[in-house]
């Protein structure tokens, strides 16, 4: 089967752990850097929903777009001019836009753990639940597992990782996301 948008809802909770990929450049540990004092503070400017509209959701398609189009091929397609926003479009492609899109996907569990961010309804981001964080951690590995297959360039290692990512998305979304009515959102389930 082939993830093929954000939209498919996976239904299994995919608690898999891939461990950490090597060679991204320093390894983060469980306990994280200590801050640096001076320089802005990690904090929120954005909602969760756009967070989620800016990073996860065109990273995970360029990732997804690689189970049917290799990417060194599209490459060739939209090499014509077209102004800045297409040249500028065009510097990071081929592979290595795969690879980064993956890094973004782990990134992105950065962002969401920032405390203070609020849902688009006004509630905040429920960072104390253990569920929620297992999901979070959850797209820390799915991003790494997609970045090694990455560089594997491996059209088949990308469909079994595009179903590990689309999995770690739904992982969040069913309990905190696609929810009766958009009030719900970011609600800890009833135990
Ligand atoms: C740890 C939890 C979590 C993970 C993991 C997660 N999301 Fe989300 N996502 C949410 C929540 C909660 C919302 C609703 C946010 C809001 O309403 O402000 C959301 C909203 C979204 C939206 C916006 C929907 C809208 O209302 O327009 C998109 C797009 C999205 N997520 C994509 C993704 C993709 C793609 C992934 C995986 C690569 C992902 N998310 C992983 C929790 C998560």
């Amino acid at each position: 089967m082939l993830a093929l948008s954000v939209a498919a809802a996976a239904t299994a909770c995919g608690g898999s752990s891939a461990p950490p990929a090597g060679g991204t450049g320093g390894t983060a540990t469980a306990t994280g850097a200590a801050a640096p004092s001076g320089g802005p503070k990690p904090q929120p400017y954005a909602n969760l929903a756009q967070v989620m509209r800016a990073l996860p959701f065109p990273s995970s398609n360029i990732i997804f777009d690689t189970q049917t189009h290799n990417p060194d091929e599209v490459k060739k397609e939209s090499e014509s001019g077209g102004g800045a926003t297409a040249t500028f479009a065009g510097v990071y492609k081929g592979w290595p836009l795969v690879e980064h899109s993956a890094l973004a996907l782990a990134e992105t569990a950065n962002l969401i753990m920032i405390p203070g961010r609020k849902c688009q309804n006004g509630k905040p981001v429920p960072l104390d639940q253990p569920d929620f964080q297992k999901a979070a951690q959850g797209l820390v590995d799915a991003g790494l597992a997609a970045y090694k297959a990455a560089q594997s360039k491996n059209q088949e290692q990308m469909i079994e990782v595009s179903n590990t990512v689309a999995e770690a998305c739904a992982a969040c979304h069913e309990v905190y996301r696609d929810t009766p009515t958009d009030a719900d959102r970011c609600t800890p389930k009833a135990k």
